[in-house]
């Protein structure tokens, strides 16, 4: 196994999209692209499934370290409603782009998925979020089982909070807890005793929340495998519906980040950060976890699992779900938005987003418009990404993709996938390289390797 780790653990993106950031091509975008994409988006699926709308919340009171978020640090809670003002003026811009179209399908949106991420949705005041959440449920229609969700932080959850959001239909909510041990939490700046995380969890659950989540990462600073198995026994105290298990991205080099506050020594090397992972699945299923994808775990009776099953497991920017709708808009300072056709990323500084929206534009810099061969391969990548397997149709077998088929026959010989003539699924060794598989498939990638350090290290 050190071989194959040596071998396969290497820079890769995490494909939450395809083509990934760095290969989308800028300099033909245009926000009238991609608001022609988002029109074909609605148009398409509105009636059907629905849409979802990702809001970008992303001030904090503190920097934790170790964090990759795009995020805002301020204790000033001034900032509050301005910035939310300004996001619900980026959902009219949205809805008047709706309006606009002399289609038989210009009515309501039909909102499906809702999702509150950040940096620290909970850094709002109950009030603020339920005023920022009235405003968009005015102007939508309210899907059958929508998916409501939250990202919470332990410290500064309160049960009013819990209250409000699930008073306007939230169901499901995730909080940080990365990691118990008290030398890795003043490594990354983050000191969260168990009881904010014990009390956030069971409020949740006695309001009546179906699903309530923790954030686990592994690879942090100064994690050992004691440091590991004490959290995840700490964890199972409180038996979240799921987990998230990130692997700790170190990305110093990306600017506005904040990386900082350790030493790269002080990290788990190759090796050892593998073992966090294989230790922490293992201990994790025998206590009747299942993987899901890439970093998550679930209980069966979770939504998550389900959908698995029953082969509807998403990808998207906000990670992992359970729905899947063509058009999800991200709303507020640097997120991003996915038409299945292109991608669309908001400014991202709250300064630059707000002056744009104030401006009356639609407030994306950046973006991409997917071609013919982007789709085929954004399809097959999202197959490895959620169901570990992706089958090609007569049309597009391996012939097609000469350089996929030779790096996978490559992971073949070594044991990480089975491979016939127009199938390709990963095996229980080769888990552990998903990233990898997905790589065989990118010939984004393939064509230019990036020239400076872009992702962080697949394994
Ligand atoms: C927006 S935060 C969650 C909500 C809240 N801000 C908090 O920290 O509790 C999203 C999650 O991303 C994960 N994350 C952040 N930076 C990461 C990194 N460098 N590598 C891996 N996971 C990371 C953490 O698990 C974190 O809980
Ligand atoms: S981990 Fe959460 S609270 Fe900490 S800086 Fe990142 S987004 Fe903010």
């Amino acid at each position: 196994m050190n071989s194959l780790i040596n071998k396969y653990n290497i820079p890769g993106p995490r494909y939450t999209s395809y083509p990934t950031v760095p290969y989308w091509e800028n300099e033909s975008f245009t926000s009238e692209k991609w608001q022609s994409t988002v029109i074909r988006a609605f148009n398409e699926s509105n009636a059907e499934e629905g849409i979802s709308i990702y809001i970008h919340l992303p001030f904090c009171e503190n920097l934790c370290t170790f964090c990759a978020c795009h995020k805002r640090i301020t204790k000033q809670h001034s900032v509050e409603t301005p910035y939310l003002e300004s996001v619900l003026k980026e959902w009219n811009l949205y809805l008047e782009l709706f309006r606009q179209q002399p289609t038989t399908n210009n009515q309501q949106p039909t909102l499906k998925e809702l999702h509150l991420g950040g940096g620290t949705p909970t850094f709002f005041s109950p009030e603020n979020l339920r005023i920022l959440l009235e405003g968009i449920f005015a102007t939508v229609e309210i899907a059958e089982n929508p998916e409501f969700s939250f990202e919470g932080h332990p410290n500064n959850t309160t049960k009013e909070h819990l209250q409000t959001l699930y008073d306007l239909g939230f169901r499901r909510c995730s909080f940080g807890v990365q990691d118990y041990d008290l030398k890795v939490q003043k490594a990354i700046n983050r000191i969260q005793p168990f009881e904010n995380v014990k009390n956030v969890t069971e409020w949740a659950r006695e309001i009546g929340y179906k699903s309530v989540s923790h954030d686990l990462v592994f690879g942090l600073p100064h994690q050992s495998w004691e440091a590991m198995e004490f959290t995840i026994r700490k964890t199972m105290e409180l038996k979240p519906d799921r987990l998230a298990f990130y692997s700790y991205a170190h990305v110093p080099w990306i600017k506005g980040v904040g990386q900082r506050g350790f030493d790269e020594n002080d990290l788990p090397s190759g090796e050892e950060k593998r073992k966090l992972y294989e230790n922490g699945k293992k201990l994790l299923e025998d206590l009747g976890y299942i993987e899901v994808g890439m970093d998550h775990f679930s209980l069966e009776s979770d939504d998550l699992y389900q959908s698995l099953i029953h082969k509807k497991l998403h990808r998207n920017f906000m990670g992992y779900t359970s729905s899947n709708t063509q058009l999800m808009v991200g709303l507020g300072m640097s997120a991003i938005s996915d038409s299945w056709y292109g991608f669309a990323q908001n400014e991202k500084t709250v300064e630059e987003y707000q002056k744009r929206v104030e401006e009356g534009k639609i407030p994306v810099f950046r973006g991409h418009i997917l071609n013919e061969e982007d789709l085929i391969i954004r399809r097959h990548i999202l197959n490895i990404m959620c169901q570990l397997e992706t089958t090609f149709t007569d049309k597009n077998t391996f012939a097609e993709l000469p350089e996929a088929l030779e790096k996978l026959k490559e992971m073949q010989e070594d044991g990480l996938v089975e491979l016939s003539e127009n199938f390709v699924k990963i095996t229980e060794k080769g888990r552990v390289f998903t990233r990898n598989v997905a790589m065989a498939f990118d010939l984004r990638m393939m064509r230019k390797m990036p020239e400076t350090r872009l992702f962080s290290m697949t394994v």
